[in-house]
Parts: structure tokens; sequence; C-alpha cells
């Protein structure tokens, strides 16, 4: 059985990627110092998966503590989820964000060699792509970032450009992720942010739930649709499923691999909330605001690199999502914290 590290492993993504390897077969070791995650969460897999994965309280920055989890462990991988993702945080903050990605992800790296663990997935963003000059976008489209958290995104994949040239045993995926939502159907694992959401996912099941008043869409005078940002909206657990999927391709010693994972579709923030409001039922009280800064208008991915290479096809539509995404929110009105 093939023993994975899963950093982050408590968080949105990694929890429902740890499930989905758990139900294909591997062992699964979780290290998380859980400033974005609750402990919750492994009773969560537990109840899913009828397993619970060994779990580690620890800090990816603190070299000495990682160690110790490597010298403990045999580990055939890792995917590397750890790392602080919100953007506007990321512009008041870049040295926290710096410090944090950049360390958390240079000390695993050199572990990785030290203890010779050769295959690594990156959580790279969709948003290393910036402003793209047309859509779909294509995983060789030019880079660019607007905001320390690309920036941070970016620099590691540099950074895994620059090792694997020197290191051909050295097998990593940069996974570019475009917009997940959704949740586990059993609505036990979910997205449980800290404090007013960011996104526009767990701000419209807040609405829904009445946490929240209304909805600010930002901004209906782009060049879209209806006027509204479109996005490439991805169920969690069609995401997770592409972290198993890679791993296959890692062990034939593939090198560095990137891929787009979103499903090619593109849907405004109104079509969002209209298949929101399907889902709950009921009428989203939303009011149209001011864009916001930074945003773009319109992003959606060609997957089909993904599809030929790993065998990656998004199976959820839109509703699957909204329902999924309704179902853990009314469950769980104040996420993992009971
Ligand atoms: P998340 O915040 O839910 O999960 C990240 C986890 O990493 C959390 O449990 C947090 O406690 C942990 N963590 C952070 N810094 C750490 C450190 N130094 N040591 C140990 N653990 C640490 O985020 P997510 O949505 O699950 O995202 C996972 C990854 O995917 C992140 O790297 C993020 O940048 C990337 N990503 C996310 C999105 C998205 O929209 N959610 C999109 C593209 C890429
Ligand atoms: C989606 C659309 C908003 C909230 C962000 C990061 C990106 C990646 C995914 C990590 C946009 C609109 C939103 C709201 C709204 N994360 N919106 N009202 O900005 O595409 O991507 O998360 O890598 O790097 O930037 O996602 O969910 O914030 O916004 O109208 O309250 O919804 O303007 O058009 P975004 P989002």
């Amino acid at each position: 059985m093939k023993r994975i590290l899963v950093t982050g492993g408590m968080g949105y993504i990694g929890s429902h990627t740890v499930v989905d390897l758990i139900e294909n077969n591997y062992e699964v070791i979780i290290v998380d110092n859980l400033s974005n995650s609750s402990k919750e969460v492994l009773n969560r897999i537990n109840k899913i998966t009828n397993h619970t994965p060994k779990f580690y309280e620890v800090d990816l920055c603190n070299y000495n503590d990682l160690e110790n989890i490597f010298k403990e462990e045999k580990i055939d991988a890792v995917i590397h989820f750890a790392g602080l993702k919100a953007v506007g945080e990321s512009v008041a903050k870049p040295l926290m964000y710096y410090q944090n990605n950049l360390i958390s992800t240079l000390n695993l790296i050199d572990l990785m060699e030290k203890y010779d663990v050769n295959n690594l997935v990156f959580s790279s963003s969709a948003t290393v792509y910036g402003d793209p000059v047309s859509v779909p976008i294509y995983e060789n489209f030019d880079l660019h970032v607007t905001n320390p958290y690309g920036r941070t995104k970016l620099m590691i994949e540099d950074i895994l450009r620059d090792y694997t040239n020197v290191h051909p045993k050295f097998n990593a995926a940069l996974l570019r992720y475009f917009n997940p939502i959704g949740a586990h159907k059993s609505g036990l694992m979910g997205e449980d942010p800290n404090g007013i959401p960011n996104n526009l996912m767990p701000y419209i099941t807040q609405v829904a739930i009445g946490k929240r008043e209304f909805l600010g869409v930002f901004g209906n005078d782009y060049n879209t649709v209806d006027g509204t940002g479109v996005r490439d909206y991805i169920h969690v657990c069609d995401l997770a499923h592409g972290h198993v999927l890679v791993l296959d391709k890692l062990f034939t010693n593939s090198g560095l691999v990137t891929y787009n994972l979103g499903t090619g579709n593109g849907y405004s923030v109104l079509q969002v909330h209209a298949a929101m409001e399907r889902a709950c039922g009921f009428k989203i009280p939303y009011k149209i605001l001011p864009r916001r800064d930074g945003d773009i208008a319109t992003c959606y991915a060609n997957c089909d690199k993904a599809e030929k290479e790993i065998g990656f096809k998004a199976q959820y539509t839109l509703d699957d999502m909204c329902r999924d995404s309704w179902n853990w929110q009314k469950n769980n009105p104040n996420g993992y914290k009971g």
C-alpha cells in the first residue's frame, strides 16, 4: 500500500482528497498546523471512510518538527496543499504570505531530498494566468501574477521547475485549480471559512442560511453574458479525484507535469446565484455593487491535457455543486464549530 503525506490535509480541498485517497487504498498521513482548519475534520473523515488517518499537528515552517515526520514515516509521495490562500489578506500582509507559503515549501522539498522521497503534487492556481489574453486558458499561456498570494504560487512553480531540471529522479505535478466549490455528498465535509467569506459560494450559502443579509455582486458591467464575472467552478470532489489520478502519472517517473483542473465551462455570478436558488428552493437576496479591485471578467480552463494524460474529466454539474454546498451549509450552519 503506497503511503501519501498530505500537507494541509485538514483543509477544504485536502480533506476531500484524503477521503478519495483512502477510498482508493492509499495510506494517508496528514500534517497540518490547523491555522485554517479544525480537528473535527478527522472525525468526519472517519464517519465517511471508517478510517482515521494518522495526523501530525505540525507547522511546515518548523524544519525540525517536519523532519521528525520524515524520520518516523516511510513516504512514497507528498501532496502539498498547506498554504495561506486569501488574496486580499496577502496584499495587506505580504510578509506573512511569503514566509508561510515559501518557507514551508522549501523545508518540504529539502526534506524530500534528504529522505529520498521523489514525488510531489503541488496546489497551484489559475491565479498564475492573471488576466488571460483569451479563453479557454491552456497550460502554455503566459504567466502573470498581480498579488503576493499569486506570486507565492508562481515562485513555487518556478522553484519546482528549476529543481526538477537538475533532479531527474524527482517528479512534480503542478495542478492549477480553477474555482473549487461544492462539498462531500454526505454533508459531513465542506468549506468552513473563518469570518466573512471572500469567495462567492460560501458567501451565497451564508446569505441562504440567514447569516448575511444579501449577496453583493461585484460589478455587472463586464463584457460577459450578463455583465457579471465568469469563472470555471469545479466540484471539490472532482478536483480531489484529479490528485488521485495524477499520482499514477508521477509513479511512472514523469518529471515535471502541469495540468489545469477545471470543468472547461464558465458561469457568471448571476448564473451561480440562480443555480443556488434552485438548490435551496427559495429566493436569495442580492445587490449589484461596484467591481472588486483586482477581479478579471472571465476565466475558464481548457482541460484536454489532463483528460488525455491522466484521464481527468469533471463529472459534477453546477446544479450538483450548489446542491452539495447547500447540503453542507444547512447541516453545519457553523461549519465544524458545531
Ligand atoms: P485551506 O485553507 O482550507 O487548507 C489549507 C490547509 O493548510 C489548512 O488546513 C491550514 O491549516 C494548513 N496550513 C497552512 N499553512 C500551514 C503550515 N505552515 N503548516 C501546516 N499547515 C498549514 O485551503 P484550500 O482551499 O483547501 O486550499 C488548499 C491549497 O490549494 C492551498 O495551497 C491553496 O492556495 C490552493 N488553492 C486553493 C483554491 C481555492 O479556491 N480554495 C484555488 C486554487 C488553489
Ligand atoms: C468569483 C466571482 C467575483 C464574492 C479566488 C482567488 C483565486 C483562487 C480562487 C486560490 C468573481 C464574484 C465574489 C462576492 C461576488 N484561489 N463575487 N461577490 O476571485 O475568481 O478566485 O479564489 O488560488 O486565486 O482569486 O473567486 O469566489 O472570490 O469570485 O460577486 O461576495 O464572484 O467578483 O467574479 P475568484 P471568488
